[in-house]
């Protein structure tokens, strides 16, 4: 980017996550609750396009379910850093969604993360990642996750993160049930003595870093499913019929109510998606995103 003659306009890629195990460790004083999370960015995205210009900060999207006023994080982060550096003209946001929304795959955060690097480019502030990844963290908890990208260990509210190596290639099947999920009234019921059994975050390290399947996916384990299985029953029954379809291991991601069905054979995940999207139209065949960070870690295409 060069300071003499910013672009006018970018388009950036926004990955949605999953969440391949979720403890919840206890609730803090702030009222959030501690964490430790493995996050994972795959190839479902959503596409941001910036324009500078026009009169104040305005958000447009093909979908209904996208909010287009204070509400949308994307808006949230723009304002953000106009307010924090002073930032002049006017800024059109346009979300192409294709990330479900209220799905637990972070399509929002995702979007907000797409509009700091973003913005960043666009008026040449040079920030650099930890700045940026701080800004994150006050729009959201994922949102800091969504601008580093690849695979993480996140702690704290989920903005702490410890980059992990790059990992196999992962295939999944996601399927979304026709209905949305509250983060905060998931995490409002979540009792820990509810939860059967947490997951063992050290052994799916070990796992990850041996670059080894099976128990990647053995050590998938997420504690909300303890809140969202019992209030939705229908996520259950996804989650079988995924493991009846061939995958390793399937599992709610985040507060959900997205499943993941983690397979080994990409041939069987295709036949599983193609099964699964008869009867859910929000299913999709996708891998492991491998570019890092929003935009593939690359600068946004400028016009
Ligand atoms: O940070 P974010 O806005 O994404 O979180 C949405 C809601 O989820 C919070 O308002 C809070 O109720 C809950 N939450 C939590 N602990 C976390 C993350 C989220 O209790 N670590």
């Amino acid at each position: 980017m060069n300071l003499a003659s910013p672009a006018s306009a970018c388009m950036l890629e926004a990955p949605a996550k999953v969440n391949l195990t979720l403890n919840v460790l206890g609730k803090r004083d702030d009222g959030y609750h501690e964490l430790e999370t493995v996050m994972h960015q795959i190839g479902l995205t959503d596409k941001i396009s910036l324009k500078r210009g026009g009169s104040g900060i305005r958000v447009g999207s093909n979908s209904p379910l996208v909010p287009q006023d204070e509400e949308n994080l994307a808006y949230q982060a723009a304002r953000l850093m106009y307010d924090k550096f002073a930032l002049q003209a006017g800024l059109q946001i346009y979300i192409e969604k294709n990330i479900p929304v209220g799905a637990g795959l972070a399509g929002g955060s995702t979007d907000a993360a797409a509009v700091i690097t973003g913005i960043n480019d666009l008026f040449g502030l040079q920030l650099e990642l930890n700045a940026m990844l701080e800004l994150g963290a006050r729009i959201g908890s994922d949102v800091s996750f969504c601008i580093m990208g690849g695979t993480a260990l996140a702690r704290g509210r989920g903005e702490i993160l410890s980059p992990l190596a790059e990992g196999p290639e992962l295939t999944f099947v996601l399927v979304k049930p026709d209905f949305q999920i509250s983060t905060r009234a998931v995490y409002q019921m979540f009792r820990r003595e509810n939860v059967a059994s947490p997951p063992d975050t050290a052994a799916f390290l070990a796992a990850w870093n041996n670059c080894d399947m099976i128990s990647i996916a053995r050590k998938m384990n997420n504690v909300l499913e303890s809140v969202s299985l019992s209030e939705h029953p229908e996520i259950m029954a996804i989650k079988h019929q995924l493991v009846e379809l061939g995958a390793e291991n399937a599992l709610m991601s985040g507060s959900g109510p997205t499943v993941l069905g983690l397979f080994l054979s990409r041939r069987q995940a295709q036949q599983a998606f193609l099964q699964m999207q008869r009867e859910y139209k929000e299913s999709f065949l996708v891998f492991s995103y491998r570019k890092g960070g929003v935009n593939g870690g690359k600068a946004p295409h400028s016009g």
